[in-house]
Order: C-alpha cells, then sequence, then structure tokens
C-alpha cells in the first residue's frame, strides 16, 4: 500500500515522479496520494465490518475540500469541530446526515449553522452546552440527536499535548455527572439522547485504552437501558497510530478484534472518528535544501525552505518524520540505524531545519543524511495529517501548495499562497 517509493533512486508518488511535479509547483509542496487516502478508509471500513459502523473522517487532520470531496464520494463521514469545519465539509459536498460535531465550546452561532444544515448528532462535552443546544433546537423547532461525550480518565500514553482522555482535560463529562444527564435528559425535548461518545488522545500505539474506556462505558449503557432510554450508537473516536518510523504497528483489524466484541456487548452502531489513519501517511512535505553550513564545533545545519510554520509537528510535541532526499542514491536507514550504521556508509549527521526566526524551527536534530548540497529536494514522510492543517504564515511565509496525485495524473488541490494572500484583509489606511 505504500505509495510513495523510492524507483531507480527517484521518489514516486503512485506513478508520479515527486521531481517532475516540483519543476512545475515548486517548494514547499504538500504531495498527498488519492489511492492511499482511499485505501486506508476502505481498510478500516473492512476491519470494522462486522457492526453497522460509521466512518467519520477527522477533518482537522487535513481539512483540503477535494480530500473532503474524495472522502465523501466513497461514503465517508465527517468528524468536525467548528463552523469552519462545517462549512468545509458542505461545500465539499459532504452528507449533512453523516456528520458529527465534537469540540468543548462550540458557540451559540455554529451550533445555528449545524441545526440549519440538520447534521446527525452533536458530541456535548458539558451540561451548560447541552442546554444551549436544546433551547436553540426548540426555537429552530428541530429535535437534534446527541452523544454525551465521557472523559472516562483514562491514560491513553500519547504525548502529554495531544492526551484527552484524562480527568484532569477539559474534554467530555465524567461517568458521575454523565448519569445524572441521563437520568435529566428526559426534560430536554429538543435533543434526543442517542449516544455516547469517547476520544481518548492521539496517535494511541495499543488497542488498551479503548477497551479499558469501554468496559467502563458498557456499564453506563446498562444503567442508561435500565433508566428506559435507549443508546443507539457509540462513537470510539480517533486515534488509530501510523508508523512514523516504517517499524510495524498495530493496524485496523488489531484494533477492531478488541474492540468488536464489546460494541456487539453494547448492541450499539459504530460511529468512529480518524483522521491521522487516513491521511498521515498520505502525504509528504517536499521542500528545498537553500544552505548547508557547519560551526566551528562541527555541527552541520542542512537549512530548508520548509519551515514550522509550514508543518509544526516536530517543533510542537518533538514528533519524529523521516526526512530523506528525493533522488537518492542509497536508501534510508531504518530508525534506530540512522546515527550508528548510517554514519558508516559515509553520510552526514545533521540538525534539518527552517529559515524561521525561532530556535524550535527544526524538523530533525542529529539525523543521518547522504550529503546534500543547494538546490537539493528533501521529503519529509507523514506529513498528510496534522501538516497543513495546522500550518500559519508566521514570519509573513506564504503557506505551500497542495497537490493529489491519482494514478499518473496530479493537480493542484490548493495554490501556492502569495505575498498579497498575506495581507488580504488588512486595513492599513482611512
Ligand atoms: N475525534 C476527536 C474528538 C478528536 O479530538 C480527534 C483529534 C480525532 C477524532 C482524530 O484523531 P486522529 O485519528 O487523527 O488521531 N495535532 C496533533 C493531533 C491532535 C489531535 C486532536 N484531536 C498531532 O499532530 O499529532
Amino acid at each position: 500500500m505504500d505509495t510513495f517509493e523510492y524507483r531507480d533512486k527517484t521518489l514516486f508518488c503512485e506513478k508520479v515522479k515527486i521531481e517532475d511535479i516540483i519543476s512545475e509547483v515548486g517548494t514547499p509542496a504538500y504531495i498527498y496520494s488519492k489511492k492511499a487516502i482511499l485505501a486506508r478508509y476502505h481498510e478500516l471500513k473492512t476491519a470494522f465490518g462486522d457492526v453497522d459502523t460509521l466512518i467519520c473522517f477527522s477533518v482537522k487532520s487535513n481539512s483540503n475540500l477535494f480530500i473532503c470531496k474524495i472522502l465523501a464520494e466513497a461514503g465517508s463521514g465527517f468528524d468536525v469541530v467548528s463552523g469552519g469545519e462545517l462549512f468545509r465539509v458542505i461545500k465539499a459536498g459532504g452528507d449533512p446526515s453523516r456528520i458529527v460535531f465534537a469540540g468543548v465550546g462550540k458557540t451559540d452561532s455554529e451550533i445555528r449553522y449545524a441545526l440549519e444544515n440538520d447534521i446527525f448528532m452533536f458530541n456535548v462535552e458539558s451540561l451548560a452546552e447541552l442546554e444551549h443546544i436544546n433551547r436553540l433546537a426548540r426555537e429552530a423547532g428541530k429535535v437534534t440527536k446527541v452523544a454525551l461525550r465521557i472523559n472516562p480518565d483514562i491514560d491513553a500514553k500519547t504525548h502529554a499535548k495531544t492526551t484527552t482522555g484524562k480527568k484532569e482535560n477539559k474534554f467530555g463529562i465524567d461517568f458521575t455527572e454523565a448519569e445524572k444527564l441521563i437520568k435529566q435528559s428526559a426534560q430536554y425535548s429538543g435533543i434526543e439522547l442517542c449516544g455516547l461518545h469517547v476520544h481518548l488522545g492521539s496517535p494511541i500505539y495499543t488497542v488498551d485504552p479503548y477497551v479499558s474506556a469501554l468496559r467502563k462505558i458498557v456499564k453506563l449503557i446498562e444503567k442508561c437501558r435500565d433508566a428506559g432510554l435507549d443508546i443507539e450508537y457509540m462513537n470510539i473516536g480517533g486515534g488509530y497510530c501510523i508508523s512514523y518510523t516504517e517499524e510495524e504497528v498495530i493496524r485496523p483489524k488489531d484494533y477492531a478484534s478488541k474492540i468488536l466484541p464489546l460494541v456487539k456487548e453494547m448492541q450499539c452502531n459504530l460511529i468512529m472518528e480518524p483522521g491521522r489513519y487516513i491521511t498521515g501517511n498520505s502525504g509528504i512535505l517536499v521542500t528545498r535544501v537553500t544552505y548547508t553550513k557547519e560551526t566551528l564545533h562541527g555541527k552541520k545545519f542542512v537549512i530548508c525552505d520548509a519551515a514550522m510554520n509550514d508543518l509544526i509537528r516536530p517543533a510542537l510535541y518533538d514528533a519524529f518524520h523521516r526526512i530523506w532526499p528525493v533522488n537518492a542514491s542509497m536508501q534510508m536507514p531504518k530508525m534506530e540505524d540512522t546515527k550508528q550504521a548510517g554514519l558508516k556508509k559515509g553520510m552526514d549527521l545533521v540538525d534539518i531545519v527552517g529559515p524561521v526566526c525561532e530556535s524550535s524551527d527544526v524538523f530533525a536534530t542529529q539525523r543521518a543524511l547522504p550529503k546534500v548540497g543547494e538546490g537539493d529536494l528533501l521529503a519529509i514522510f507523514s506529513a498528510g495529517a496534522y501538516g497543513f492543517s495546522m500550518s500559519s504564515q508566521y514570519n509573513s511565509r506564504p503557506r505551500p501548495c497542495e497537490v493529489l496525485v491519482d494514478g499518473d495524473q496530479y493537480r493542484i488541490i490548493r495554490k501556492r499562497e502569495m505575498y498579497e494572500d498575506l495581507v488580504k484583509g488588512e486595513v492599513f489606511s482611512e
């Protein structure tokens, strides 16, 4: 399924040479594979096919309209967390009746917008929010479906900044509060409480946190049913891991084999919100070496034209991304070999950095890389999720273009920004 691979010492995406794309679109550029996106969507769908499952692609991982459109055409639903994401999905042709809306701070205008579009369900994170949704639904003369987001107080062992299911996190409602809410839900005539939701963090490299959370939730569902409330939907959120290193990680079927028995026990339809799994390894960021330099202390820097504003994951989470020249006469070493063994093969140990004026603008530290020079292209792998969607114009840097490859064709699905785009909307005269 690896749609990014080296053939004759140069990197391809599907049937297209990366170098050919770059000679037309320039750098930095995000490049995605349509085949990879769809294959990963279908892999999940098949793995969880034993129960009625709605896959809601998590738009925050990659919100490009074209990518949303491809997934909508494949039948995917969507997980949105803002009015803006909802706007994108609707514009891309997504079916509102397959949209779930999460987030701790939905504003009244976002709730109204979602109600107007008859989305499938709100994932509710507090009593205050529930009351707002109820009031606004009644004003609109509607009854809207709601799932309570449970905070099960489970450590999913993710990076501290991407864990969401511990009691100290801002997300969800604890079990005691949930029980109370469920009991009083009949008084809210604008809502139909018919689901439970949980999202533990991301990426999660074992299935255990999901199992622990669902075991706790099974008991809550029993209580709901005793109280005469039918919980039809169990939404298990996202967080399914991908390999950033090429080492084996667990796959959808491994998650499914442990999660499905619990969902069956609950007698619920399943909703999932994968983001990274679908887009992460379906995209790369290509950058060009601007300069190399070596300090008096013997430290070598490769300075490239992409920066933390284009891909912030290394700076924000110390995230590891494989980086290798687009034209490479040697094979990328395995992660554990990148330092010692790699060096024996005549590589350099370098820091790969961007031009932004921050010391954290570093993509990789002390990484083994074949000798590269000005003008060489580097591919930063696993950049399809939380890459462009977290980009900014910091240092007044126009953001990169995005390109989608489909077989032997490719097209620009977002134009490179120009300087004029940087000042769009700014007012500086009377
Ligand atoms: N559902 C909810 C409610 C979420 O908050 C998230 C991600 C997802 C689904 C999708 O998670 P995924 O399947 O993509 O792991 N910026 C970080 C990740 C933050 C994730 C936020 N929520 C990163 O670059 O790793």
